[in-house]
C-alpha cells in the first residue's frame, strides 16, 4: 500500500517516511525543497535501505499532483506535511502563508479528491489552542485565538477538513495536534536542520553547544511557571513518527473525522532544557535572559490520553534520549545536510 507524503523530505517527514517504510508501507513523497534537501533520501535510504520514491513539487502545482495520482494508482491515504512552519516570518509575510499552505492544501485535497483518494493526516499543532482554557490540554479543550498567522492556517485547515468529512462521508481525516518536536533519528543521519538563525529551543541550544551561536537568549524568567520560564511538551520526533503510522491503522476502520494531541503529557521549562541538555551532552550552554518573546504562552503540556486509548500511541523517549539524539545529529552534521 503506498502513502503520499507532503513535505516527506522535511524533519517531521522524512522520520515519519523513514518508520512507515519499517512498517512496511510503501513511501512516495512529494516536497518542493523550499526548506529541506535532497540528501535525505540518501539518508533515508541508509537507514531502512529502500530509497522512498520522490518528487520534486510543489503541492500548488495541480499538474504535478494529477499526474503524481495517475503514475501511482495505488496511493490509499495521505500525509499532509508540507507547509511554511515559521511563525515569526508569518507575521511579516501573512499572503505567503495563506497561498502555501491554505491553497496548497485545497489543491491537494482536491487533487485527491479527483483521484479518489479519500484518506489525510494532517500535520496540525498545539498552537490552535491558543493561550490554552485548561491544563493539561485535552482535545476537547476550546480552539483558541492564536497570536500569528501560521497558528491562524492551521486552525482555518482543521476547520477546512472537517468540513469535508461532513460534506462526504467517504472521507476519514485524521488532525494531529503535535506538541514540541524535537530529537532525532537515533543513527545521528538525520535531524532538524534549520536555515538561518534557528527560530525554536532545542536546534538553537545545539547551536550553541556546536558553536555557532555563543550563547542561549532565555526569553523571559518571570512567568507563572516552577522556575519563571516558558513550559512546553517536548516529544521526540521518532514517536511523532510512529504516531503517523498508527493513525494510518485507524484509517483502515473508516474512522471519519478524529482528533488527536501527540505529546508526552509532561511539561519542561526552559532551563530543564538547558540542564537534560547540558547532563546528555557534557556541554555547558552559557544563556541570558532577555524579555518575553511576543506572542509566547507560560505553560503548554497535553493530556494525550486519547491517542493512547484509540490509536494504541504512547510515547516512548524522554527528554535525556531527547537531547542525546539532538546532540548526537548535530555534532556529526554541524552544518546539517
Ligand atoms: P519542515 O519545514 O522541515 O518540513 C516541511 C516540508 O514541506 C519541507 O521539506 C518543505 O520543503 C516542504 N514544503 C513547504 N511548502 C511546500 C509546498 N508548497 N509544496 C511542497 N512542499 C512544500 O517542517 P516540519 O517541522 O517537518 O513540519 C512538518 C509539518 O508539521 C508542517 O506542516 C508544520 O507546520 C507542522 N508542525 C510542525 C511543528 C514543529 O515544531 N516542527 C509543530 C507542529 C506542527
Ligand atoms: C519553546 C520555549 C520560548 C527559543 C513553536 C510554535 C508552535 C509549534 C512548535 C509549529 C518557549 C523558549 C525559544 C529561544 C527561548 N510549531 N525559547 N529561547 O514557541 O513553544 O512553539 O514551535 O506548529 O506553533 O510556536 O517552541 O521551541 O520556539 O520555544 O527561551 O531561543 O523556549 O520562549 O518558552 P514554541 P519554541
Amino acid at each position: 500500500m503506498s502513502i503520499l507524503v507532503t513535505g516527506g523530505t522535511g524533519y517531521i517527514g522524512s522520520h515519519t517516511v523513514v518508520e512507515l517504510q519499517n512498517a512496511g508501507f510503501e513511501a512516495i513523497i512529494i516536497d518542493n525543497l523550499s526548506n529541506s534537501n535532497p540528501e535525505v533520501l540518501n539518508r533515508i535510504e541508509a537507514i531502512t535501505g529502500k530509497r522512498p520514491k520522490f518528487y520534486e513539487a510543489d503541492i500548488r502545482d495541480k499538474e504535478a499532483l494529477k499526474k503524481i495520482f495517475a503514475e501511482n494508482p495505488d496511493i490509499e491515504s495521505c500525509i499532509h506535511f508540507a507547509g511554511l512552519k515559521a511563525v515569526g516570518e508569518s507575521v511579516s509575510k501573512p499572503l505567503e502563508y495563506y497561498n502555501n499552505n491554505i491553497y496548497g492544501t485545497l489543491c491537494l485535497v482536491e487533487a485527491m479528491r479527483d483521484a479518489g483518494v479519500k484518506n489525510i493526516v494532517f500535520s496540525s499543532s498545539a498552537t490552535i489552542y491558543g493561550d490554552p482554557a485548561f491544563i493539561p490540554i485535552t482535545e476537547k479543550c476550546p480552539k483558541g485565538v492564536c497570536t500569528n498567522p501560521y497558528g491562524w492556517t492551521k486552525s482555518m485547515l482543521e476547520q477546512i477538513l472537517s468540513d469535508v468529512t461532513v460534506a462526504d462521508k467517504e472521507w476519514n481525516v485524521i488532525l494531529l495536534r503535535y506538541f514540541n518536536p524535537i530529537g532525532a533519528h537515533k543513527s545521528g543521519t538525520m535531524g532538524e536542520n534549520p536555515s538561518g538563525i534557528p527560530n525554536n529551543l532545542m536546534p538553537y541550544i545545539t547551536q550553541v553547544a556546536v558553536g555557532k551561536r555563543d550563547h542561549l537568549n532565555v526569553f523571559g524568567n518571570d512567568y507563572d511557571t516552577h522556575d519563571g520560564t516558558g513550559v512546553r511538551d517536548y516529544i521526540h520526533v521518532v514517536d511523532l513518527a510512529i504516531g503517523h503510522v498508527k493513525a494510518l491503522n485507524k484509517i483502515k476502520e473508516n474512522c471519519g473525522l478524529k482528533i488527536y494531541n501527540l505529546g508526552t503529557g509532561h511539561g519542561y521549562s526552559v532551563l530543564d532544557i538547558v540542564k537534560a541538555f547540558e547532563e546528555a551532552s557534557g556541554v555547558k550552554i552559557p544563556y541570558e535572559i532577555t524579555p518575553r518573546r511576543p506572542g509566547d504562552i507560560a505553560t503548554c503540556y497535553a493530556d494525550a490520553s486519547l491517542a493512547k486509548k484509540e490509536l494504541g500511541w504512547e510515547a516512548q523517549y524522554g527528554i535525556k534520549e531527547m537531547c542525546e539524539d539532538s546532540w548526537r545529529w548535530q555534532k556529526n552534521n554541524p552544518e546539517g545536510y
